[in-house]
């Protein structure tokens, strides 16, 4: 890892608390000079570090920049150590998902970006995803079972998400169809599930699962078409403690748990409480030509 990973990680473990330079130094076998360089490229990347006479350097609690080293320390599983990478643009995190897939990336890999300038939603839609207050993230994920059935894994994956928001912000949520989830009246997170093909054979070789959470975006940024439609978990300040590295754990943390017991089904049952159209009469209207 980097110094300035190091430096980060090592903060990110006494969040809210002082480390001293010199212990820095000592505990990562560098000059002072080195941890100074490293904490300025660390503010300049937005990160809230104060230097407190006599004490050392302080992040703080709630200084909320996404970061591989302010969300490891909360994913349960020890083998994510090298498969979550946090980018700060990106065109889609599903796109540079599938990109990776290709590579060789293993199962398991998850993609977040602090923006993406491309976001998609379904059906040919974009996704509005600007950057500051959203969660951007897609998993490289195998199914051990046929392409069918992979229709579970957004039903799943809605209801992962709902039990991370819950856990770490007591917040509870609704599911839309499989892929939308509502807080109230207002849309704040979408799913969208696409499948990586393997060219020669035509078989599919991974899942690529990509969820859009609506953090904290500040309504007046949100384009027209969209005000009455979409909302965010947050309208205010979050409690202390809660912040966007901590909840993208915890949506890995599930999302990998409801994952490896897909075929076992136990999330429908958590799937219909937390539905709100089914037992609804609907209403399907036609539309001439393609759906967009
Ligand atoms: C929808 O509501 O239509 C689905 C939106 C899915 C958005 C997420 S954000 C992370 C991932 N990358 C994308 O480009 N889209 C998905």
């Amino acid at each position: 890892m980097s110094t300035r990973g190091n430096v980060l990680k090592a903060l990110e473990e006494n969040k809210g608390g002082t480390v001293s330079g010199e212990e820095l130094a000592s505990r990562l076998n560098i000059s002072r000079a080195a941890v100074w360089k490293a904490i300025q490229e660390l503010r300049k990347e937005g990160h809230r570090i104060d230097a407190i006479t006599n004490k050392g350097y302080s992040l703080a609690r709630d200084s909320d920049v996404l970061s591989v080293e302010g969300i490891l320390p909360y994913v349960a599983d020890p083998a994510m150590t090298d498969r979550v990478h946090v980018f700060k643009s990106v065109e889609s995190t599903n796109l540079t998902a599938k990109r990776m897939a290709l590579d060789g990336a293993p199962a398991g890999t998850v993609v977040i970006a602090e923006e993406q300038t491309k976001g998609r939603g379904r059906m040919g839609r974009s996704f509005y995803s600007p950057p500051a207050g959203g969660i951007y993230m897609s998993f490289i994920l195998k199914p051990r079972f046929d392409a069918a059935k992979s229709v579970l894994i957004t039903t799943a994956a809605s209801v992962a998400v709902c039990k991370a928001i819950e856990t770490i912000t007591g917040i509870s949520c609704r599911i839309k169809w499989v892929n939308d989830i509502y807080l109230g009246e207002k849309k704040i997170c979408g799913i969208l599930t696409e499948a990586v093909t393997d060219f020669e054979s035509g078989h599919i070789e991974y899942i690529v699962l990509g969820i859009g959470i609506n953090y904290s975006t500040d309504r007046s940024v949100f384009p027209k078409e969209l005000s009455g439609i979409a909302g965010s978990l947050f309208e205010s300040a979050p409690a202390d403690g809660v912040t966007r590295n901590r909840l993208i754990a915890e949506v890995i943390n599930q999302v990998l748990e409801v994952n490896e017991k897909l075929e076992t089904r136990e999330f429908v049952h958590e799937y219909k409480n937390r539905s709100f159209v089914l037992g609804k009469e609907i209403r399907v209207i036609p539309t001439a030509g393609l759906a967009r």
